[in-house]
């Protein structure tokens, strides 16, 4: 059983804590007003507290990051970049500015030069930073059920150790994994954001997941 501490108070921050406590781990959730999560925490039972961003990364043993793009830098802020070092910090957030989506591509505040990742790991030095989670919808984050085929999740870091230990994650989350390198890979990993939202901005279309094939 591990301590999870997940930063945010929106749908992805309540999808992966639920999915932490359905797999037996104890899950303590940061908000900057955490009373906000009252009525989450009476539902999810003796396993789940809430806390400030910075009180809930002190004594976990995995981070989840989970929080509106424009608001991560402060987040890390808020949680202590020296807090945070040595820690596994699963980074789900997508750089989406602003401004409304173009027929339905989303606009980016980052270029393809640099990601939000790496300016999170520049904040951060001493933190272990692992894109995972950002590339499909948070209906289908924890065990989707897509007939019984694996969807794909997209991850990097630049800790060895630490995308093996989110590796495990996703193994128990019903995922298979493609590993793109150190931190650059989240400038190739966060754009496919845009593309998975494409059709949902579209066609109405959002229960797809991604997956690579590859030939025997
Ligand atoms: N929605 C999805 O299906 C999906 C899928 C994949 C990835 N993502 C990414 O996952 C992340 C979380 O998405 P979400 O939809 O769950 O939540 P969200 O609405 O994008 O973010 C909510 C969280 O952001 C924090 N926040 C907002 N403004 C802030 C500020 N000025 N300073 C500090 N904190 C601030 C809030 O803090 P408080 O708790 O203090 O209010 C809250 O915890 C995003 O980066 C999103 O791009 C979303």
């Amino acid at each position: 059983m591990a301590r999870v501490a997940v930063l945010g108070s929106g749908v992805v921050g309540t999808t992966l804590a639920n999915g932490f406590l359905k797999h037996g781990d104890e899950v303590v959730r940061g908000s900057r007003s955490p009373g906000k999560l009252a009525e989450w925490k009476a539902a999810a039972g003796p396993k789940a507290s809430t806390a400030t961003f910075a009180e809930a990364v002190k004594g976990a043993d995995l981070v989840v990051l989970a929080v509106r793009g424009s608001a991560a830098e402060e987040v890390v802020r808020l949680a202590g970049p020296d807090a945070l070092a040595g820690r596994t910090v699963i980074d789900t957030t997508n750089p989406i500015s602003d401004a409304p989506p173009t027929n339905g591509i989303l606009h980016f505040f980052t270029t393809l030069e640099d990601s939000l990742m790496e300016r999170l790991q520049r904040l951060a030095p001493r933190a272990k930073f692992v894109k995972a989670f950002s590339c499909v919808g948070n209906a289908h984050m924890v065990n989707p059920d897509f007939g019984g085929e694996k969807p794909t999740m997209f991850l990097c870091g630049n800790d060895e150790h630490a995308k093996r230990e989110v590796e495990g994650v996703l193994a128990k989350f019903g995922w298979e994994w493609e590993d793109l390198g150190g931190a650059e890979g989240a400038r190739a990993i966060e754009p496919l954001c845009i593309l998975w939202c494409a059709p949902g901005f579209q066609r109405g279309q959002w229960s797809h997941a991604y997956r690579v094939l590859r030939r025997k």
